[in-house]
């Protein structure tokens, strides 16, 4: 069991990346975000793309300086793998593990690609995952707030390992706020969890099924897409900010007893938390991991149907209409 550590800025030791070089292999969501956070701290970094990739000229228009994966991997000190989770452990082995310096350490946003064997790190690595998207880490590192983080190494003894976590933590602004420490597993599971269950899952079926319900009945779509999608940001925000009790005070009476009616008729409690832990057991045995690989692997098929019937359904009309409706 690791030590529940929550680190901020006077815990990290800055030195611990100096004179190091740092690989940022893709150029994508997070890619972009930490290579330009890491310039920005001073830290020496070149990004690592494959032939042909578009983004090439993007990182090189920011003012980085960009090579090829093998190339930037040979030179490097840490070897940040940013890449989409599936694709890890072809890349690894075709371009990463057989030019990494002895002493070089991995790192990653996201622990799924170790946690699940995809790679097997030979030496050191860690994991920095920021708690948001590329476009929050950037846009909240020049604003000076930053974003949370959490943080975890390969091997929980490796001291330094860690601190050079932190500070690689620090360099893309997470200090500012808090940095969690973790373990490859729990950041994993954890994460795999929320997003299933909750954020990208059940979340977005629920929005959807009530806003249905409101069409079926007649209404006007744009003002179910209003009530069930749009203000379900508001109060997201309302209780991050301020927590369940605060969050009661702030909404009607109407509401709050409403919500609490209507709430346990719609959730069946017993039910939900008996398929969220079939969520989480399928998380922790590697079934979802399996089928997610199996998937990468045909192609997306499954994914793109996901997709493909997300993209057809009327909410995204309505909410289109809405955000052009109600523009500042
Ligand atoms: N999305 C987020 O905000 C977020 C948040 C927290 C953690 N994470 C984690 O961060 C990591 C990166 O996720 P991401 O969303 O930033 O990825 P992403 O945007 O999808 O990554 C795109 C980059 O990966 C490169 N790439 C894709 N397939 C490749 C391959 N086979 N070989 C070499 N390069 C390849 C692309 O190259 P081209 O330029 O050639 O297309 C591109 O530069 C993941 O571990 C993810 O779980 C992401």
């Amino acid at each position: 069991m690791v030590e529940r550590a929550v680190y901020g800025d006077a815990d990290v030791d800055a030195t611990c990346l100096h004179g190091r070089r740092v690989a940022i292999i893709g150029y994508g969501n997070q890619g972009r975000a930490q290579a330009l956070n890491l310039r920005d701290s001073g830290v020496q970094v070149r990004v690592g793309l494959r032939p042909g990739s578009e983004r090439w000229q993007v990182a090189q228009a920011d003012g980085l300086e960009v090579d090829a994966i093998t190339n930037v991997v040979r030179r490097a000190d840490v070897v940040m793998l940013l890449v989409p989770d599936e694709v890890m452990g072809e890349l690894y082995a075709q371009a990463v593990r057989a030019n990494l310096k002895p002493t070089a350490v991995l790192g990653f946003a996201h622990g799924f690609a170790v946690h699940y064997r995809l790679l097997e790190p030979q030496s050191g690595a860690f994991v920095v995952a920021p708690k948001g998207t590329g476009v929050a880490l950037r846009t909240h590192y020049l604003d000076g707030t930053g974003l949370p983080a959490y943080v975890a190494v390969y091997r929980h003894d490796d001291h330094e390992g860690l601190a050079l976590a932190l500070a690689y933590a620090q360099a893309i602004g997470c200090s500012r706020r808090g940095i969690f420490r973790t373990t490859f597993k729990e950041e994993t599971e954890s994460d795999l969890f929320s997003e299933q269950a909750v954020l990208c899952g059940a979340l977005g079926l629920l929005l959807r099924q009530a806003f249905e319900v409101l069409v079926e009945a007649g209404y006007d779509p744009r003002l179910a897409y209003f009530e069930c999608v749009t203000e379900a940001k508001l109060v997201c925000d309302l209780l991050v900010a301020e927590g369940f009790s605060a969050f009661g005070e702030k909404i009607s009476n109407t509401a709050e007893l409403g919500g609490h009616m209507a709430g346990e008729k719609i959730i069946d409690q017993q039910d939900v938390k008996t398929k969220m832990r079939r969520v989480l057991q399928d998380i922790q045995n590697g079934t979802f991991a399996q089928a997610f690989v199996a998937d990468y692997n045909n192609n997306f098929r499954q994914l793109n149907m996901y997709r493909t019937a997300w993209q057809n359904h009327p909410i995204d009309k309505a909410g289109a209409e809405v955000r052009q409706l109600t523009q500042p």
